[in-house]
């Protein structure tokens, strides 16, 4: 694809495979992750410094598990085996896997293991230490040349070596945090024994991208659709920097966004980049369609079309010619090692283009980048922490946190409780500390008292979680004060609030959002 220096990680349907991937970019090494379905091919046409086996589901004796070309070990090409890629190692060259009858050969989680220090994966380590384990089967004999390199009270391999066929496998798994020095022996693989030189840097990205944009847009117009999000934020400041005013952002703010978010994209894209910046206020527009509207997938489906209404409009009305940019991030276009390998997923980010625009092509210039890439990079182009460091926010925005139906009024009610509860989680430092922190506007009255008069007005909730994925999430534990804090400035400073809850469901049973 190009001559920066690269590491395969073949991916046989683990849960830790991003994480693996990562990993390796931290060490500043590219990589990219292929299904274990890909071609040998494709692998010797890309000629990596180095594969890494990722760990899977499955045990290398099960029928529909996954297996790779035993030709791969002949490729004289560095190879790093994790859990079930160890094993598959062992197993594809001869050694003798043996299947978990009982239960007193698995390990699962912390395990003190012994290292032999020789070995290079462990150079400079302590000799015992704690990793991480997740597996049934072990390796009871390793392969015909191999050494076993480390060891634990129940796993007789939990690392094998054959260093003179740089073949390497490691039971445990070094990618997650709890194991101690994992990054370290990740390390080692990639620089001693791959001898990668760390050519993956976010300035030599910046730089590479910006000149590969240059020539491609040449004296053209370029257009992106902007939303204020991390990843458009990112692709439209590293567009600005590679042809200026070429570029034309268009940002429709359907009014559904958090208090004020829409003047300040307007304000940071207009006065720190060289851009056109096109803002669409279309509120009223997205308020009359959403007018008795209470289905919550309803919602979303008018405020997804109406969006898509009048962007493509704007883009038919004045920009449909030269290059359509989007902010698609490499997580979105990853290929899954599990099962349906072809199939990639598709995704918010990637936007089908109605067949009557013609664009020359579509640039994606963020499309390799992991989000902690993308957020490093958007950091050293300038754009303000607020906006690199912006939680997720739904695409239906506010739409689906006033539940029911949505009227300016309640929208308006919602905003100025948010941005209460943003300053205030801003002020105690715990901002940082959340995954993701909002209001929502249930559209329950309840009575209250204040001074001496009855009251009936609207309940806010309040909904902070912790999560690394976002496919489970705890409900974080606040203290008391901040949500003291937070509710007496909310319902002292917020027109028709009178009663303020904290949500305290966990992700399942409950979803982040609401609605
Ligand atoms: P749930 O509510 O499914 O949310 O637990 C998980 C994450 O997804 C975000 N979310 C959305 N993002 N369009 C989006 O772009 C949506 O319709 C949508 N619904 C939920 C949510 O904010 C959380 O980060």
């Amino acid at each position: 694809m190009n001559n920066k220096e690269t590491v395969i990680v073949l991916d046989f349907g683990g849960q830790y495979n991003q994480l693996i991937a990562r990993r390796v970019r931290e060490c500043n090494v590219y990589c990219e992750i292929l299904p274990y379905t890909v071609d040998i091919q494709k692998i010797k046409d890309i000629a990596p410094k180095g594969i890494i086996f990722t760990g899977g589901p499955n045990s290398v004796y099960d029928e529909t598990s996954p297996h790779y070309t035993p030709e791969i070990f002949k490729l004289g090409i560095p190879i790093l085996g994790i859990c079930y890629g160890c094993q598959l190692m062992a197993y594809s060259l001869g050694g003798v896997v043996t299947p978990a009858s009982d239960n007193s050969s698995s390990e699962y989680g912390k395990t003190e293991t012994k290292y032999n220090t020789d070995d290079v994966l462990f150079k400079d380590l302590p000799e015992s230490g704690i990793s991480w384990m997740s597996h049934r089967d072990y390796i009871s004999e390793v392969p015909e040349g191999f050494s076993v390199t480390a060891t634990t009270s129940v796993c007789p391999t939990a690392a094998m070596s054959y260093p003179s066929k740089k073949l390497y496998g490691v039971q445990f798994h070094p990618e997650v945090n709890h194991t101690e020095n994992g990054k370290n022996m990740l390390k080692s693989f990639l620089y001693d024994v791959c001898e990668c030189k760390g050519d993956w840097k976010m300035e030599s990205f910046i730089d590479t991208t910006v000149a590969q944009l240059r020539e491609q847009i040449g004296d053209k117009g370029v257009v992106l659709g902007l939303s204020g999000g991390v990843d458009s934020s990112v692709a439209a400041a590293l567009l600005s920097k590679a042809v200026g005013k070429q570029l034309t952002c268009v940002f429709v703010d359907q009014g559904l966004m958090r208090k004020d978010e829409g003047d300040f994209v307007e304000e940071t894209f207009t006065k720190m980049f060289d851009m056109n910046f096109v803002r669409i206020n279309c509120q009223d527009e997205f308020l009359s369609k959403l007018q008795g509207v209470i289905d919550p997938e309803k919602k979303r489906e008018i405020i997804g079309t109406e969006f898509y209404k009048v962007f493509w409009s704007k883009i038919r009305e004045s920009y449909g010619s030269g290059f359509f940019a989007q902010g698609t991030i490499y997580p979105d276009r990853i290929e899954s090692g599990k099962g349906d390998a072809a199939k990639i997923k598709t995704h918010h980010n990637q936007v089908g283009i109605p067949e009557d625009i013609k664009f020359e092509s579509v640039i994606e210039p963020l499309k390799d980048l992991f989000k902690d890439e993308v957020r490093e990079v958007g950091e050293k182009l300038g754009i303000p922490h607020q906006l690199v460091w912006r939680q997720p926010f739904p695409g239906p925005g506010l739409g689906v946190r006033v539940i029911g139906e949505v009227t300016a009024e309640k929208v308006h009610i919602l905003q100025d409780a948010d941005a209460i509860l943003r300053d205030e989680m801003d002020k105690c430092g715990y901002a940082e500390q959340m995954s993701q922190f909002f209001a929502v506007l249930p559209g329950v009255k309840t009575v209250g008292v204040m001074g001496d008069a009855r009251t009936y007005d609207e309940l806010v909730a309040i909904r902070a979680v912790t999560t690394d994925d976002f496919m489970t999430a705890d409900w974080a534990k606040i203290p008391y004060e901040i949500l003291g804090k937070v509710s007496n400035r909310i319902i002292n400073e917020v027109e028709h609030v009178n009663r303020v809850v904290y949500d305290i469901t966990s992700k399942p049973p409950g979803t982040v959002e609401w609605e």
